[in-house]
């Protein structure tokens, strides 16, 4: 074939424009775009990947695809792509849609870029853990991120990689906190059933100071192991901490099941039996993601009521109040 029949035919490079670079891991790097079409901003992780890591790679697909709710990052869809200038005719991308039931590849791709596309978040649980947030914002995050989990476990799935980076929060226009999603499924893996709901995984995945003593032990895993990373980040999102420094240090103490001196007093007692409930060594020890909500919901009832500690959900009603205050003056000025 002469060189100019072959076209680099890219879906990716005609659907989208590319405006910055999200993040980069291991696997490849998150881009922010926009689709050229519908105008909406999208984040779009490409994973280059070998022919033989393809179930591997494709696992991350199969599995968020499956997942749709408020509280889980919104799948879109993927495609796999070759890299390499080749002919128009073998270039015809295979796609996967967010149709549970409709997740399949052909059977002779070649690509070897994966691209997914999903839903643009605004930043990390991570990073806005810094900022200075009242006790009621804390426990509406907990509730949220826990509401997300007990969905992801419904569907007999096991996250795996459950931390801080990989919760991710939507922002209003004044930058105020509306929505927590979870994501990052690319460690996810399925139970199989009522009766077998136990997982064999390679012990050496997930961040260290997050998996369950038996993630890096036997390896043999179940939904109780997401439990155990959802006590380290729940410990995050309730003890503030204003350096990465200092987060760091009190998740080592963490580890040896000793929490920080500023949680002494008795008034923690319910945050600390709490939390160490979560990182029980024995996984039936640790309770349920629904009794975890159960437990969250009972400690919000229980905590004083502030007028200058207004949970987030009560701030996109005052964005609406704001809103109409707005419209209502501007009727004046007409
Ligand atoms: N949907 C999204 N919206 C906004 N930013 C995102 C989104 N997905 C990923 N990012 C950004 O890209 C970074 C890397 O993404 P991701 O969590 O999928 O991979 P990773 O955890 O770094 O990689 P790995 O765990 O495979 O080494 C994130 O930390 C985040 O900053
Ligand atoms: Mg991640």
């Amino acid at each position: 074939m002469e060189l100019q029949d072959q076209i680099y035919y890219s879906r990716y490079k005609d659907d989208f424009e590319e405006i910055g670079k999200l993040g980069k891991g291991g696997f490849g790097r998150v881009m922010k775009c926009k689709h050229k079409l519908d105008d909406v901003e999208y984040a779009i992780k490409i994973i280059k990947f070998a022919e033989n890591r393809r179930d591997e790679v494709v696992r991350e697909v199969l599995k968020h695809a499956g997942l749709h709710h408020e509280n889980i990052v919104r799948y879109h869809q993927a495609r796999i792509e070759e890299c390499e200038p080749k002919s128009d005719d073998d270039n015809k991308a295979d796609s996967v849609s967010s149709n549970e039931d409709s997740v399949s590849f052909g059977s002779d791709i070649h690509g070897d870029s994966l691209y997914i596309q999903m839903e643009c978040c605004d930043g990390t649980l991570f990073e806005h853990l810094f900022k200075e947030l009242g006790d009621k914002d804390r426990l509406w995050i907990a509730k949220k991120i826990v509401e997300g989990l007990c969905y992801i476990h419904e569907k007999k799935t096991i996250h795996r990689d459950l931390n801080t980076h990989n919760i991710y929060i939507l922002k209003d226009a004044r930058e105020r906190v509306t929505k927590i999603k979870i994501g990052d499924f690319g460690l996810a893996v399925s139970w199989k059933s009522d009766t077998d709901t136990k997982v064999q995984v390679k012990s050496s995945e997930g961040i260290d100071y997050y998996n369950a003593p038996e993630v890096v032990g036997t390896g043999l895993i179940d939904a109780k192991a997401d439990i155990f990373s959802l006590g380290v980040i729940l410990f995050e999102v309730l003890h503030p901490s204003s350096t990465n420094r200092e987060r760091i240090e009190n998740l080592i103490d963490l580890k040896g099941m000793k929490f920080p001196d500023d949680w002494k007093s008795d008034q923690y007692d319910h945050y600390k039996s709490f939390i160490s409930k979560l990182l029980s060594k024995n996984p039936n020890d640790r309770p349920s993601a629904q009794e975890v909500l159960l437990q969250i919901q009972q400690i919000q009832d229980l905590s004083p009521s502030s007028e200058l500690d207004e949970p987030v959900e009560g701030q996109e009603k005052q964005i609406q109040e704001g809103v109409e205050e707005t419209r209502k003056s501007d009727l004046k000025n007409v």
